[in-house]
């Protein structure tokens, strides 16, 4: 598998500058009761650069989908910061944020759910460009097939519709819609949980081409530690609305030091982790509802190493051995440079 090569230079503008992001759901619990508040995300932070994947793993649950959903405009969120291409989302008129919809597009887990089944790929591709542009019939159809060659598709799955196709050239449909405003980010949350294994590797590749050819920006988002490692630059690790670790995937993979990294880590097949890694963490218990997190850190519930202050002290993000981390424990977790080879 090729990764995008890092040619982009480091002065490039960041594409998403996310800061403090929170997301708060009011759950009502009916009449004559005050609502519930929800903390679906609880101040997340990071940046995305222009030909670089920000990796967003977590079990379900953990608010991934939620930033999705701020991060592509869908929602607005309760609180913080968050740029698209220097552009303020939050303050921006509504001029400004119907302009800053074409430069984000969405790919889902379900490229079934996303396809209108009565309509031919050609016109899927081209509805983007109707809406949004002034471009005739006939160039609105140049730059469709031209996309269908771009995603591994032949000219004349042009006139096929959604149900002829399988779930793999689906995906491709949906990414190839995605392009059609040629989008400077694409968030793409659970995009090859869906498919097969074999398949998986297949649209891997493709989203990495893409990224390479088009120096597009991904925020990709995964509960799968295995598919990230193929994808990702850098990793973002959410636990219940938290961030507890991120950085450099190199760095987190190699020596990951939060407990709840290391037991994603040590579940995922095929990952031989290094250090605490290698110790088999099993993940015991269930996530705690976000409607109740635990006071302290919020993996206190289920972590194997928890002390008293881990129950009372929440633990803020710092950095640590070149990533941040939150946990009160980290330094133990880090191996003397030689004892990693
Ligand atoms: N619209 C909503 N209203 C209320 N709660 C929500 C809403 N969307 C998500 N949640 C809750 O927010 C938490 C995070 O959900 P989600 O972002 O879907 O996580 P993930 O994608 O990591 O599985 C969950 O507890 C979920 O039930
Ligand atoms: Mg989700």
């Amino acid at each position: 598998m090729s990764l995008p090569d890092n040619t982009t230079e480091p002065t490039a503008a960041p594409v998403v500058v996310a800061r403090d992001l929170k997301q708060v759901y009011k759950i009502s619990r009916g009449f004559m009761h005050p609502a519930d508040h929800l903390q679906a995300v609880s101040g997340v932070s990071f940046t995305v650069l222009p030909g670089k994947t920000l990796a967003v793993v977590g079990e379900s649950g953990c608010g991934k989908s939620t930033l999705a959903r701020m991060v592509s405009l869908i929602e607005v969120p309760t609180s913080g910061e968050l740029s698209l291409g220097g552009v303020d989302v939050v303050k921006a008129s509504a001029a400004e944020r119907h302009a800053l919809r074409r430069t984000v597009q969405l790919v889902f887990q379900n490229p079934f759910g996303s396809l209108n089944p009565r309509k031919k790929i050609g016109a899927i591709l081209e509805a983007p460009l109707e809406i949004n542009t002034t471009l005739d019939t006939k160039t609105r159809a140049e730059q469709a097939r031209a996309m269908l060659a771009l995603v591994g598709l032949r000219p004349e799955h042009y006139d096929r519709y959604p149900h002829m196709f399988s779930g793999g050239q689906r995906q491709r449909i949906a990414i190839a819609r995605a392009l059609m405003l040629k989008p400077a980010l694409i968030v793409a949350d659970e995009p090859v949980s869906a498919l097969d294994v074999s398949i998986q590797a297949q649209v891997l590749n493709l989203l990495a081409d893409l990224q390479q050819e088009l120096g597009l920006a991904y925020l990709f988002i995964s509960h799968d530690l295995g598919v990230v490692r193929h994808i990702a630059h850098d990793v973002l690790v959410m636990y219940l609305g938290h961030a507890v670790e991120q950085g450099e995937k190199k760095t987190v993979f190699a020596q990951p030091l939060h407990p709840y990294t290391q037991a994603l880590l040590a579940s995922t097949p095929g990952i031989v982790g290094t250090g605490a890694a290698k110790q088999r963490i099993v993940l015991t218990g269930e996530l705690p509802s976000p409607l109740n997190p635990p006071s302290g850190c919020v993996f206190s519930t289920r972590c194997p190493h928890v002390t008293a202050q881990c129950h009372n002290e929440r633990p803020v993000l710092r950095m640590l051995a070149g990533r941040q981390v939150a946990c009160h424990l980290a330094e133990q977790f880090i191996q003397p440079a030689a004892a990693q080879h």
